[in-house]
């Protein structure tokens, strides 16, 4: 016989349990309320899809694609990967289904989710869940930027998550915005930025140092204590943009202020996606410790484009859920799971007929029902009522169930009144 074994979630993966899971769902089901009256649909996609969408997408030399990624061989040799993000896979069911074709923007939204390897902290898991948000727009080649058109679905869209996660009850988060420029200007800016970082390489880390190379702009990110000083002098993108981005973030923040939406302009939010162009935008929270961001976001004009669609813009963001829920947590914002409505305590031979019944017949009604199948003596199933917190305990007793009757307790204050069976559910609602 094999030997008996304990097995754990892996590290980094976790459960979520009840009553925790009730403030997943009250969430979700925020989202996609709120979500709806901005006249969003829901996308359903897959989890994982060819590693090349990912590594196209969200580029090959960002850490996600480059060391966190899981990725496997198919048994026919084609290499996948678990979905780091959603994003490229929302581009590549909207180039597969010609959804360019359907009348306006395109406006996708999608909770599940995502895999990285990262080192697992506070409100980093290698399985984390998104809620995110994408708005895909055509943009014929001939047609000139339109950039109050689209500063306006930039602001539409940072308004929608800052309306859901205030309707979840987050308090005290700031709004991150930056431009980083587009495919004109970003290229001048990050060799002005490189020969910066040259300069001061002796004072940088060893990772700083070989982002010189791979992705100067990912040094911006840095959080180490002993290179914020340095940092903090280098050429800025916003000195840099090109005449289309300059105008493109002026307008953005003139559409945040229309809706008065309070921001911090962060020159150094730069974000570790390669898709993005002109406007990013990040949400932190407080009690969330080094893992502060709760959303991430972008414009991304010409991703479609590059996996293989006709020439788009879109603009996106995605809320790190575990990181939403924690937040509310600190916050003392915890959902309390419900407890049941009534606890039917029966005892005797016939009780537990009538007592199926009842049930039944309760949850017909709506009411959440406890239903004990063990037979227990009545002052040790009212114990278990009370330690479930049931609303009201429905007694059915042999005397009862002749009577076609049930004796109601009210479990608050312990008061009893004998109910014909039928208008049990009545007495339950008033
Ligand atoms: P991201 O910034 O990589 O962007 O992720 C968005 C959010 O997911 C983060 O702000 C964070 O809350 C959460 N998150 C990321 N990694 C982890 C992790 N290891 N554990 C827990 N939470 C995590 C994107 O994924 C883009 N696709 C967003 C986007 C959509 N841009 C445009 N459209």
């Amino acid at each position: 016989m094999s030997e008996v074994r304990k097995f754990q979630a892996v590290s980094g993966v976790r459960d979520i349990l009840p009553p925790d899971s009730a403030l997943w769902n009250r969430v979700e089901e925020v989202a996609r309320n709120v979500f709806a009256t901005y006249d969003f649909s829901d996308i359903r996609l897959p989890i994982f899809e060819e590693t090349e969408l990912f590594a196209r997408s969200v580029g090959a030399a960002s850490d996600i694609v480059g060391k966190e990624m899981y990725t496997f061989a198919d048994r026919d040799d084609s290499s996948v990967s678990l979905r780091p993000e959603a994003t490229a896979s929302v581009v590549r069911a909207y180039i597969e289904h010609g959804m360019h074709t359907l009348a306006g923007d395109v406006k996708l939204y999608y909770m599940g989710p995502m895999f990285r390897r990262e080192r697992p902290q506070k409100g980093r898991y290698r399985q984390f869940y998104q809620i995110g948000a994408e708005v895909l727009t055509p943009a014929p080649k001939d047609v000139p930027d339109n950039f109050s058109r689209d500063a306006g679905i930039d602001a539409d869209v940072i308004e929608m998550v800052l309306v859901f996660i205030e309707r979840c009850g987050l308090v005290g988060h700031t709004l991150h915005i930056n431009s980083i420029g587009c495919r004109d200007c970003r290229p001048k800016y990050v060799e002005v930025l490189r020969a910066a970082l040259v300069a001061v390489k002796d004072k940088l880390g060893p990772d700083s140092q070989r982002r010189i190379e791979t992705n100067p702009l990912r040094v911006l990110d840095s959080k180490l204590e002993s290179e914020q000083a340095v940092i903090e002098a280098l050429p800025r993108i916003a000195d840099h943009l090109c005449e289309a981005c300059r105008e493109h973030f002026k307008m953005l923040q003139a559409m945040l202020f229309m809706r008065q939406i309070a921001y911090e302009v962060n020159w150094r939010l730069v974000r570790g996606l390669d898709y993005y162009m002109r406007t990013t935008f990040e949400i932190t929270a407080p009690g969330l410790g080094s893992q502060n961001a709760v959303c991430g976001g972008g414009r991304y004009d010409g991703l479609v484009e590059l996996l293989g669609g006709p020439p788009t813009k879109g603009i996106g963001f995605a809320l790190g859920t575990d990181r939403l829920i924690l937040a509310l947590q600190e916050a003392g914002k915890g959902a309390v799971a419900k407890p049941p409505d009534a606890y039917i305590a029966w005892m005797g031979a016939s009780a537990y007929g009538a007592a199926v019944r009842v049930a039944r017949a309760l949850r017909d009604a709506g009411f959440a029902v406890e239903l004990p199948h063990d037979e227990m003596k009545f002052k040790k199933s009212l114990g278990l009522a009370g330690r479930l917190n049931a609303r009201y305990a429905v007694i059915l007793g042999d005397n009862e169930v002749a009577a076609g009757t049930v004796t109601l307790k009210r479990m608050a204050d312990g008061s009893q009144q004998t109910v014909p069976e039928a208008g049990l559910a009545g007495h339950l609602r008033a």
